[in-house]
């Protein structure tokens, strides 16, 4: 079984991230054949800073490898630096409907909250299939909000083995019930783009403004409060173990939960599960030589597999003669 996602370097990379993919990334490192990558040519559509680009797709290998992805048991690599893919993009678009991108809300949603709506925003998605078909992936873990992107990726393969003959692996996507959408501290979906995030790596002071900036009700503690409408209940969700869970949930509904006293025990969960990976991270980025080395090995290993498809792709449109 193929396993692939990938995450794009535009900002720190927060527990939506964790929770949707990166955690499931690698939970599967010793059951599959998983492939990793950072997504530099997708940031592109809205990071137009060289600085900001290469040094985040540089922080995001390194977040990923301290909170535990073992670069020896999945392929880890970045997106451009194996350049077939945009070829493999190229012959996708030529066969991609409009009316199918135009459905497409992530680009709408984007557009919306003012990122410039160019070309390369609008074929995201197209890049995205690429990216999928051409590692022949069976399933892709994401958040919901890729749900629509997915959907494109098996749209675009079936209609290729329809015209070009059996060709591309139809993947499936592999989003998880609890934690498809994370709430941000506003309770809206958490998102870079919303300025709503709790970063993985952020800590001590500023992490304790994020976690207290957590948005509540005003109904006083003795009263009963419903977990269902309430993020920071959420949140806690992801962090605290089923026993006290429970707990949490009686305080809930029968009174008595304080907002400002669990907002405190989330900041220590927090602490507690993502301390260690802090250290971690610090030591790769100290050392960005070795980090390019693991990256650059990655890349060798997906391109090797790239270039199968892509071959037997050139054949089957008529690119080879
Ligand atoms: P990106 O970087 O925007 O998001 C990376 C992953 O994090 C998930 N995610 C969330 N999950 C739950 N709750 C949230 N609040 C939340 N916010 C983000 C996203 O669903 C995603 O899984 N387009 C992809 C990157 C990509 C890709 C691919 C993924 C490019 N090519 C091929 C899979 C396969 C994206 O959303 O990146």
């Amino acid at each position: 079984m193929k396993i692939l996602s990938g995450i794009q370097p535009s900002g720190q990379l927060h527990i939506g991230n964790y929770f949707g993919m990166m955690q499931t990334m690698i939970s599967n490192m010793e059951s599959s054949e998983l492939y990793v990558f950072i997504v530099d040519l997708h940031a592109l559509t809205s990071v137009h800073d060289r600085e900001k680009l290469a040094t985040g797709t540089l922080e995001a290998a390194a977040d990923f490898l301290a909170l535990g992805l073992d670069p020896d048991k999945c392929i880890f690599w970045v997106q451009s630096d194996v350049p077939e893919v945009c070829e493999l993009m190229w012959a996708l678009s030529t066969i991609s409907p409009m009316g199918l991108l135009e459905r497409c809300h992530s680009y709408k949603d984007k557009v919306a909250k003012g990122i410039a709506p160019s070309h390369g925003l609008f074929s995201y998605p197209v890049l995205m299939a690429a990216d999928i078909l051409l590692y022949q992936a069976d399933r892709v873990p994401v958040g919901k909000d890729q749900k629509q992107h997915l959907e494109v990726a098996r749209d675009l393969a079936i209609k290729f083995n329809n015209q070009y003959g059996e060709t591309f692996v139809v993947p499936e996507p592999a989003i998880s019930e609890t934690t498809a959408i994370v709430p941000g501290i506003d309770g809206q979906k958490m998102s870079k783009s919303y300025g709503n995030t709790i970063p993985i790596f952020l800590e001590g002071k500023q992490l304790k403004k994020r976690v207290m900036a957590i948005e509540t009700d005003a109904t006083p503690v003795e009263m009963p409060k419903d977990p269902d409408n309430c993020n920071l209940y959420k949140l806690m969700q992801l962090f605290a173990d089923k026993e006290r869970m429970e707990q949490i949930h009686s305080l809930y509904v029968n009174g008595g939960a304080a907002y400002g006293y669990l907002k405190l025990e989330l900041l220590d969960l927090l602490n507690e599960k993502f301390g260690k990976a802090r250290e971690k991270k610090k030591e790769y980025l100290s050392d960005p030589q070795m980090l390019r080395a693991i990256l650059a090995k990655g890349a060798d290993k997906a391109r090797e597999k790239a270039t199968v498809t892509l071959d037997l792709v050139r054949d089957r449109i008529g690119l080879s003669y």
